[in-house]
């Protein structure tokens, strides 16, 4: 059976986050890039880089070793043409699972922006997520993980929602499964002369201890938490949770 995370990431994708775009984007690494140092001469990967716009934005403040991986060939595809237009072919793309990041010890750093995290069936496969990470990165390289709160999901849910988006009609339903561990949405698009699409978003709500324990369990340490990339103070009303950390040698996975 196909997984949610092999179909929504298509052709509609980029059309139905509109204001995810370049200028979000640049203000993201910006506020990154006052939160954490992060060495723009060494290799960073952005896990799950969608259709590049953070990649183009790291490349724009200097970075010159940077590599995208995704599973999307569509997203693949609009992120080698943004960046080919950009001329910033030097940007390495891959087409992987995040559980699978296929280099060992490269990485000074990678980031995953934009709640990439928490799509698996079970807890086990989204932590491969973060071994995945520590093994592909060098060592005392640095991890920034930015996912949604579940406490801020729970107390803000949009149960419905409907909006024109240029010629597509757009409802959306969203709620909390059953067992309350995960936060399901569909999406369902009407366009002229076209059947009806739809498409599932199925994340898991972690909270920040859950987080924490898994990345002390794989080796992780100094691990700082925000609750925005601009570094607000974490509350249990923070709509972002952002985690940077570092990996250490001679730990359990490696
Ligand atoms: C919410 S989007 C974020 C994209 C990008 N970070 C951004 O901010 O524009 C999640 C991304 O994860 C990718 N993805 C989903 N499942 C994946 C998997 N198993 N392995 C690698 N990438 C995956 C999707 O294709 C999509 O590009």
């Amino acid at each position: 059976m196909t997984a949610w995370y092999e179909s929504t990431f298509g052709r509609d994708y980029l059309s139905l986050y509109p204001h995810r775009n370049d200028e979000e984007a640049i203000q993201d690494i910006a506020a990154l890039l006052r939160l954490t140092d992060l060495p723009r001469r060494e290799p960073l990967l952005d896990l799950c880089c969608g259709a590049g716009r953070h990649l183009a934005a790291l490349r724009r403040e200097g970075f010159t070793d940077l590599t995208g991986l995704d599973l999307s060939s569509h997203l693949l595809a609009e992120a080698r043409a943004r960046l080919d237009a950009a001329s910033m072919e030097d940007v390495q793309l891959l087409r992987a699972d995040m559980r699978d990041i296929p280099q060992r010890d490269r990485f000074t750093a990678i980031i995953s922006l934009f709640t990439s995290f928490g799509y698996f069936a079970s807890q086990q496969e989204d932590e491969r997520v973060l071994v995945s990470a520590y093994r592909a990165l060098t060592r005392d390289g640095t991890f920034v993980l930015d996912t949604l709160n579940r406490e801020h999901v729970l107390a803000s849910l949009t149960p419905s929602e409907e909006k024109e988006l240029g010629d597509m009609c757009v409802r959306i339903r969203r709620h909390i499964s059953r067992d309350g561990l995960r936060v399901e949405k569909e999406t369902r698009v009407t366009q002229p002369g076209s059947p009806v699409t739809i498409y599932r978003e199925s994340v898991r709500m972690y909270a920040k201890r859950e987080i924490e324990d898994m990345l002390g369990r794989i080796g992780f340490v100094n691990t700082h938490f925000f609750g925005s990339l601009q570094g607000d103070a974490f509350t249990n009303s923070s709509a972002r949770m952002v985690f940077v950390t570092s990996k250490v040698a001679h730990a359990p996975y490696h």
